[in-house]
Order: structure tokens, then C-alpha cells, then sequence
């Protein structure tokens, strides 16, 4: 089994690329679930509602977007992670909580070692064997963002700078921790998906199978 996470900012390419990969694992006879934060849970995704609402009067205060993530995510661990890893099957996830820190910590400013605390409350120290970061520029970000032609949630509203600072949370992590692969995601999806299954292998993700 294995534990793999996607991260990176709005419009990275993360959700088609995880689609990709458990189409693939599936194909080879291995069991997989795909999970999504903040929600992917009943519970969570009335948390999600809450915390991507646009409505002016509604903008949680940072202490209170950091627990409500973090709550979103203690559900998701316990309801969905968990169990289907003690049923040997591959949990993918569309973010987990390296995005708190790169969003909560880097770009909100919320001390790292206190997000790093309830990370590992909220996960009860579950932490993936893989971390994937599809990095791409935020004017890249924001193309893509806009091009989808949806209204923007209350995060991706937030300015330039704050993306910036959540890529370069994302990179110095990514950069300083083995467990991490960095993608370029300007790439085309054919290259990103071949470049990926590279770096699997290399990981060794695929040899128990
Ligand atoms: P979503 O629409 O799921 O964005 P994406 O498709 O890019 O994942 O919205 C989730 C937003 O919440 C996204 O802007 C990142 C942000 N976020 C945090 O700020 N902290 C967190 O811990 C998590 C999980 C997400």
C-alpha cells in the first residue's frame, strides 16, 4: 500500500493527475481511494462550504481558517485515511498538511512550529510516504484560475503575494525533505505524467506491488 499526497497552488494540475495515477494503480489490480481537502467527508464538506465562502461577512479571522482546515482534515484521517490503509488499500490525496503550513504558516503568517502541532494532533501523526509537489509560477496559477472561467473561491480572491508566499513555503519544504518529489507542472500532461511514474519508480513506490 502506499500513502501518496498532492500539493501545489489552485490550478496546478492536481486532481487530473491523480485521477491519472489511480486509473493507472487500479489497472494493476491494486485497491485505491482518492480524498480531497478540505472535505471529503460529510463533515468536511460542510466545513469546505464555510471556508471557501466568498460572503464578505463570513471571513473566518486566520486562528479560526487554521482549525476549521485542521478539523476538516482530523475527520477525513480517522473516517477515511485510516481505514483504508488498515484495508491495504492506496490512499491518494488531493492535499493533506503540508498545505497548512504552505497556506496557515507561510503565507498567513501563523507560527510554523504551531502549525506543525496540530498537524500532527489532527493526523495523529499519519504521514504520508510521498509528498508530490506540482509547482508552477503563480502568474501561471492565476492564468489557469481565471481561464477555467469559474468564480474564485475566497482563497484563490487572495492577492498575488500571498500565493507567492505559499509556493515558496512549498518549495523550501519540498527542497529540504526527502520524502518529497517537486514536478514542474507548466509541463504538457503527457510529459508531467511520464515524469511522474519516473519519479515513482525511483521511489520505489511501485515495488511491493
Ligand atoms: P480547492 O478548490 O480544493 O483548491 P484546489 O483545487 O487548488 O485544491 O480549495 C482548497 C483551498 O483551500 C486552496 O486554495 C488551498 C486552501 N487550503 C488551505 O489554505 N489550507 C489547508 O490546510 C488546505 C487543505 C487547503
Amino acid at each position: 500500500m502506499a500513502f501518496i499526497v498532492f500539493e501545489g497552488l489552485d490550478g496546478s494540475g492536481k486532481s487530473t493527475l491523480l485521477k491519472k495515477l489511480k486509473t493507472y494503480v487500479e489497472k494493476k489490480g491494486i485497491k485505491a481511494i482518492h480524498t480531497c481537502e478540505p472535505g471529503g467527508s460529510v463533515f468536511g464538506d460542510k466545513l469546505r462550504d464555510i471556508l471557501l465562502d466568498t460572503n464578505k461577512d463570513s471571513i473566518p479571522v486566520p486562528r479560526a481558517e487554521l482549525l476549521l482546515y485542521q478539523a476538516s482534515r482530523a475527520q477525513l484521517v480517522e473516517t477515511k485515511i485510516k481505514p483504508a490503509l488498515d484495508n491495504n488499500q492506496w490512499v491518494l490525496c488531493d492535499r493533506y498538511s503540508a498545505s497548512s503550513l504552505a497556506f496557515q504558516s507561510g503565507a498567513r503568517g501563523i507560527k510554523e512550529d504551531l502549525v506543525k502541532w496540530l498537524n500532527s494532533y489532527a493526523t495523529q501523526n499519519l504521514e504520508p510516504d510521498l509528498y508530490i509537489l506540482l509547482d508552477i509560477s503563480t502568474e501561471e496559477s492565476e492564468k489557469r484560475r481565471n481561464d477555467r472561467g469559474q468564480k474564485l473561491d475566497r482563497m484563490e480572491q487572495e492577492k498575488s503575494d500571498f500565493h507567492k508566499n505559499v509556493r515558496n513555503t512549498y518549495l523550501s519544504i519540498a527542497n529540504s525533505n526527502n520524502t518529497w518529489i517537486i514536478l514542474d507542472a507548466s509541463l504538457g500532461e503527457k510529459q508531467l505524467w511520464e515524469n511522474l511514474l519516473k519519479q515513482l519508480q525511483l521511489k520505489n513506490i511501485f515495488k511491493e506491488k
